[in-house]
């Protein structure tokens, strides 16, 4: 009996030593080393990401398989990557932790099979997947079957895209194919001064175009938020990252079945607010900020903003309107005037495309003069890129609310959400001009003869302005043909759309059966 109980004993205590050394990955050493760069452990990350004592581990004793170059004498339990399910808020999602201090976070086959299988679960199972990427890319001594478990990766990435949401942490490096799967998950985060993400680093780079960049320069996270758009966030540390993350997934449902909660708001009786009334300048051609009316029409503080320094001539984000998620998209007048251009356009497409698969409804805020006029623009396609915005307001199916606060001229006024596309409700601010173009530019083009005949060619000029101006810049040409659904005064707007998005609660849209449609990529 005895000896029984002592080898029952001797069962468990191997168990128990063999967690124990799953939890100290590449070992203290290296835990020591990651400290001192400044960035937390895989475990740490995701105690502080997941509600306390929610994290259930999937795959802690996996190990590698490679034979080569000594790696069989080379093991550590868990194989580079913490992965497994807990909640955040009290719902579940699923989170892969690479660990950088094992083979430092390399991808290797059995590291890429612990990823799929979770991202496998979260499809089945309608929950979100969680990526804190910290690696140094595909692990060099296994060769071509770490290439086949990114692609595995990759693959189940596309699949899993509109199902469920997916999210990327960046952490520390991010290099070569890696690049590619947080690419194609829903949103990026990047921390500053320590991440970075290239598809060839700087040597590479030095080689090939004789360039001289930093890791830094060349893929941080300033580069990814505000020139190339692949960063969507950017965060000042790790913590912060990570109650941004669980910040975003409080605006978004767990998978594209679901719809987003609704949250308790300030019910205040008074919903009239009238900070709006004045934002908007009384000269046409002075900006102002589109941040100032969403804040306002927003229940207090939810504004969320994606994109924040990328094309900040559209402003996109999540807000909280009577404690209900809303994705907007909002012209912004202090930066080129709001003029769409390609940027614009890819940023703005992307964010409705996400809203849309994830049943969140769409919001937009209307100040537009038009597409942005310039080679620069024509020869790297806004054609094919203004079409992306304007394909992918066509195809949603969400909730639709669109209010147009000032300019909504040519073909802009069409593409940003109007009535012709798709759009459920059109309000109009009184200080709204719905045209075809801005009330000089039109003048000058039909009324030329006159202008030429004229003695006085700047008085005949600001004579036609003003008639093409009396009839078309205003909103009430467009409310006549039912384009415009209410003309309302700014302070009321808040209160118009807490009715409209509860009325449009329960709306059913389809589009026509197909495989998928061809957006103008
Ligand atoms: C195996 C790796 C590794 C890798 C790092 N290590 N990268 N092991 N495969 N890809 C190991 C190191 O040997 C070291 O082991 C530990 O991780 C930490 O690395 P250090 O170099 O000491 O750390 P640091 O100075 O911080 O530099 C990190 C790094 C650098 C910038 C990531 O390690 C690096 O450049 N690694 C190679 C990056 C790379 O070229 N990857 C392949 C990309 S191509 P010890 O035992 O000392 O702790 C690719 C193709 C994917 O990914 C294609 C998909 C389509």
């Amino acid at each position: 009996m005895g000896n029984t109980t002592s080898k029952a004993q001797d069962k468990r205590e191997l168990l128990q030593q063999k967690r124990d050394e799953s939890m100290l990955g590449g070992g203290q050493a290296r835990i020591d080393s990651q400290h001192k760069k400044g960035k937390l452990t895989a475990r740490e990350r995701i105690y502080f990401l997941l509600d306390e004592g929610s994290f259930e581990e999937i795959g802690a004793f996996v190990t590698h398989r490679s034979k080569d170059f000594g790696m069989e004498k080379q093991q550590f339990l868990g194989d580079g990557v913490v992965t497994g399910y807990g909640t955040i808020e009290g719902k579940l999602v699923y989170v892969f932790s690479q660990d950088f201090t094992v083979f430092g976070g390399s991808l290797s086959e059995t590291h890429a099979e612990k990823i799929c299988k979770l991202m496998d679960l979260a499809m089945k199972s309608g929950a979100p997947v969680i990526g804190l990427n910290d690696s140094g890319g595909a692990r060099i001594q296994e060769g071509v079957v770490s290439l086949g478990g990114y692609a595995d990766i990759f693959y189940r990435n596309t699949l899993a895209s509109g199902v469920v949401p997916q999210i990327s942490a960046i952490m520390g490096p991010c290099a070569g194919g890696a690049v590619y799967s947080p690419a194609i998950t829903d949103f990026i985060y990047m921390v500053e001064n320590t991440s970075y993400m290239f598809v060839t680093g700087p040597n590479v780079v030095k080689t090939v175009t004789h360039e001289e960049v930093t890791s830094e320069e060349l893929g941080g996270a300033s580069v990814h938020s505000a020139k190339s758009g692949v960063a969507h966030f950017t965060a000042a540390n790790e913590i912060d990252c990570i109650q941004q993350i669980r910040k975003l997934l409080s605006y978004i449902p767990s998978n594209c079945e679901e719809k987003t909660a609704l949250y308790a708001y300030d019910t205040n009786s008074n919903e009239l607010r009238e900070e709006l009334k004045t934002i908007v300048p009384e000269n046409p051609n002075q900006p102002y900020d589109m941040r100032e009316v969403i804040e306002q029409v927003a229940d207090e503080g939810s504004f969320y903003e994606v994109h924040k320094n990328y094309a900040e001539n559209i402003v996109v984000g999540f807000a909280r309107i009577g404690g209900r998620s809303i994705g907007i998209i909002g012209n912004q007048p202090s930066q080129l005037a709001g003029c769409l251009d390609i940027h614009a356009s890819q940023k703005g497409a992307r964010f409705v495309r996400f809203c849309d698969s994830f049943n969140i409804p769409l919001l937009v805020f209307e100040d537009v003069p038009g597409f942005l006029p310039g080679t620069d623009q024509e020869w790297n396609a806004i054609i094919t890129n203004g079409a992306k915005l304007l394909y992918a307001f066509c195809e949603a199916t969400v909730p639709r609310v669109t209010v147009i606060t000032r300019k909504a001229y040519g073909g802009a006024y069409d593409v940003m959400n109007s009535k012709h596309i798709g759009c459920d409700i059109n309000y109009a601010w009184p200080t709204a001009e719905i045209a075809v173009m801005g009330a000089k530019g039109a003048a000058e083009i039909i009324f030329k003869k006159d202008i030429d005949a004229a003695a006085d060619h700047n008085a005949e000029l600001a004579k036609k302005e003003k008639e093409y101006g009396d009839i078309f810049a205003n909103p009430y040409r467009a409310a006549e043909r039912g384009f415009i659904d209410e003309v309302i005064f700014p302070e009321e707007t808040r209160l118009k759309l807490i009715k409209a998005f509860k009325m449009l609660e329960n709306k059913v849209a389809n589009l026509p059966r197909k495989k998928h449609g061809n957006i103008p990529l």
